[in-house]
C-alpha cells in the first residue's frame, strides 16, 4: 500500500462513503487492494483461507486501514465478506466506517445478542452508485470487562465460526502483537494471519519477531502487506494510540 490509505476520512455516518470514493478516485490504491485480493485468492487455491486475522508488530502500522480497505474492495467485487473488529483494546474500525458501536463482538461473546443481529450492513451501491456489493461489519462493542478475558473465552472460536457461516471470507482486525498478546490467542483458530508492516517505521527484527510469535502460538502467517506510508505526509504525525500498549504490556 503506497500512501494515501487514510488520514483524511471524516468520522460520522457517511465515513465509509469517503473511503469508497477515495478507492474509486485513486487508481493506484485500487490496484493495491486488487493485487492483495488476487494474492489471497491464489493462496486460497492451495489451502482453505476463509478466516484471516490481520495484525502487526507495532501500533499504528495500518492494520485497521488496510483490513477495512480490503473488505470494502472485496465487497465492491461482490464477494460475501464479513469484517470483524477484534481490537478490544483500542477499537477504531467503527469510527473509520462511521458505524455505531453500541453492540458488537463482546456482546455476541457475552450472549447478549446474536451474531447476525449485531452485524452492520454497509451498502456499497449507496456510496458509488455503480456496484451492488454489501459489506457486513461486526464492530468491537463497548468493552467493559477485561478484553483479555473476552478473548480467552472458549466461546470466541464458536462465535467466529458461527458468524462466519454464509460468508466467503471473514477479515478480523486485532491489536499489535509485540505490544499485547491478544492476536496470539486468536492466531491458532483462524485459517491464516496477515502481517501489516509499515516498512518505513518498523525494523526487520521486529517484523521477524512478530512472525516468530505467530509461529510459536500455533498460527500461520500466510502473507505480509507492506504498508509504506509517512504519517507526516499522509496522516496525523501523532497517532493517538501510541503509548497505550507500552508500559506493562505483555511482550
Ligand atoms: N497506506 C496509508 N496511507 C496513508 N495513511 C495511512 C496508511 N495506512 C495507515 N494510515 C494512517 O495511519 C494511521 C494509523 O493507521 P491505522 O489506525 O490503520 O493503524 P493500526 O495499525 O490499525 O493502529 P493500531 O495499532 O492503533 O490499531 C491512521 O491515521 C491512518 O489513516
Ligand atoms: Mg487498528
Amino acid at each position: 500500500m503506497n500512501g494515501n490509505g487514510g488520514g483524511s476520512f471524516r468520522a460520522g455516518p457517511v465515513a465509509y462513503r469517503s473511503f469508497l470514493q477515495l478507492l474509486d478516485a485513486n487508481e493506484a490504491l485500487q490496484q493495491s487492494y486488487e493485487t492483495l485480493m488476487t494474492s489471497l485468492r491464489l493462496l486460497n487455491d492451495t489451502r482453505a483461507l476463509k478466516v484471516l486475522l490481520f495484525t502487526s508488530a507495532r501500533p499504528g502500522e495500518g492494520k485497521t486501514t488496510v483490513v477495512t480497505g480490503l473488505a470494502l474492495a472485496m465487497a465492491r467485487a461482490e464477494r460475501r465478506v464479513l469484517l470483524v473488529d477484534a481490537d478490544l483494546r483500542r477499537p477504531t474500525m467503527h469510527r473509520l466506517l462511521g458505524l455505531d458501536n453500541t453492540q458488537g463482538l463482546v456482546d455476541i461473546i457475552g450472549g447478549h445478542v446474536r451474531g447476525a443481529d449485531a452485524a452492520h450492513t454497509v451498502k456499497i451501491s449507496e456510496a458509488t452508485g455503480s456496484t451492488t456489493g454489501v459489506l457486513r461489519v461486526v464492530t468491537a462493542g463497548r468493552v467493559a470487562a477485561s478484553a483479555l478475558d473476552t478473548l480467552q473465552s472458549p466461546l470466541l472460536t464458536d462465535v467466529i465460526r458461527e458468524v462466519a457461516a454464509g460468508y466467503d471470507v471473514v477479515l478480523i482486525d486485532s491489536p499489535p502483537l509485540l505490544a499485547v498478546s491478544d492476536p496470539l490467542l486468536l492466531a491458532p483458530w483462524v485459517d491464516g494471519v496477515v502481517l501489516v508492516v509499515n516498512t518505513g517505521v518498523v525494523t526487520e527484527a521486529d517484523a521477524r519477531h512478530a512472525k516468530e510469535r505467530v509461529d510459536q502460538a500455533g498460527g500461520r502467517v500466510v502473507g505480509v502487506v507492506m504498508n509504506r506510508f509517512d504519517e507526516q505526509l499522509h496522516g496525523p504525525s501523532f497517532h493517538p494510540y501510541h503509548g497505550y500498549y507500552g508500559r506493562g504490556a505483555t511482550r
